[in-house]
């Protein structure tokens, strides 16, 4: 039996696969892509967190496919009641045509792919949320040019998106410049596997330093899911808040990123994220585009 397409972590799958994923969902967005092409599939989606973008996009998606989606919170399966997630997966493979899994673990990630004969999807871990990244790649490749030729600016916490927008540089090739307090910053494990690669990553504490020259400036929430709200996040991250003042160091058409949700003044200012430069709304979208090219990618063999 051919092995099922997982989609788990960006650098584990080619560019090459990744453009073709990129370019159906952007088919897709342009209305060229198939009729129905999912019909008679079905999507299982497991949160064990919250979500709007991932959960409503994925929903209407598969449903814009032709096909149909079970979404199970945490406490509606037996996991919660000790079921193995190697018990979940043997069993769900059996009735559906793939899963996407929201955890805190990336290893109940692993484990849940090793035991399905259906393709899993990575719908955020504490560690990584490549789907995010795929609609970042297009909405920056939309607005700006080639993702290969950016220079993208990270400013805060050393978090699950920014691991991936590492992971993102190691596949596509962009320069990478990381500002985060050392006390919040990406394992240097990760930093030096990336260089290793051969990656451009400047990785710096002064948030200026990070932004000067940039053609995107990206930033996400002080307080990821499964971190404890703290005035310590606050006080170490209060440096690193997008405002113009710091926009106005990167370039001229520089466009401004985030995953959302935002927490307008803290990570960023409103001005910033409803201002001329803000794409978060189309990157919003987009992720119903990318993941619709996530789920044909995964279900066709
Ligand atoms: N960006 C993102 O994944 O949003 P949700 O948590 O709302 O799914
Ligand atoms: N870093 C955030 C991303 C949310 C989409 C979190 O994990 O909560």
């Amino acid at each position: 039996m051919t092995p099922p397409k997982h989609f788990l972590e960006l650098a584990n799958i080619s560019e090459r696969e990744l453009r073709t994923i990129i370019t159906s969902g952007a088919a897709f967005k342009a209305g060229k892509g198939e009729t129905n092409p999912l019909a008679g599939k079905t999507l299982a989606m497991i949160f064990e967190k919250p979500s709007t973008r991932t959960r409503v996009s994925f929903e209407v998606g598969m449903k814009q496919l032709g096909g149909e989606v079970v979404v199970l919170n945490q406490n509606d399966l037996q996991i919660g009641r000790g079921e193995t997630i190697a018990d979940t997966a043997r069993v769900l493979s059996r009735y559906v045509d793939a899963i996407v899994l929201r955890t805190n673990h990336p290893d109940k990630l692993g484990e849940l792919a090793r035991n399905s004969t259906v393709p899993v999807i990575n719908g955020l871990t504490d560690y990584s949320h490549p789907i995010q990244l795929l609609a970042d790649i297009l909405t920056y490749e939309e607005h700006v040019g080639s993702i290969s030729q950016a220079r993208v600016a990270w400013c805060g916490d050393g978090n699950n998106m920014a691991l991936t927008w590492l992971q993102a540089a190691m596949v596509f090739g962009f320069e990478l410049s990381i500002a985060s307090p050392s006390e919040l910053k990406l394992p240097d494990a990760e930093i030096n596997r990336a260089r290793g690669l051969g990656v451009k990553i400047n990785v710096v504490e002064d948030p200026i330093e990070a932004v000067a020259g940039a053609s995107c400036v990206v930033t996400d929430t002080w307080v990821s899911m499964g971190d404890k709200e703290s005035e310590r996040r606050h006080r170490l991250l209060g440096p690193y808040r997008v405002d113009e003042a710091l926009m106005a160091h990167a370039n001229r058409d520089a466009v401004f990123m985030h995953c959302l949700p935002a927490h307008r003044g803290e990570e960023v200012t409103s001005s910033v994220l409803d201002g001329p430069r803000s794409v978060v709304w189309d990157e919003a979208e987009n992720r119903l585009h990318v993941q619709k090219g996530i789920l044909m990618w995964c279900m066709s063999q």
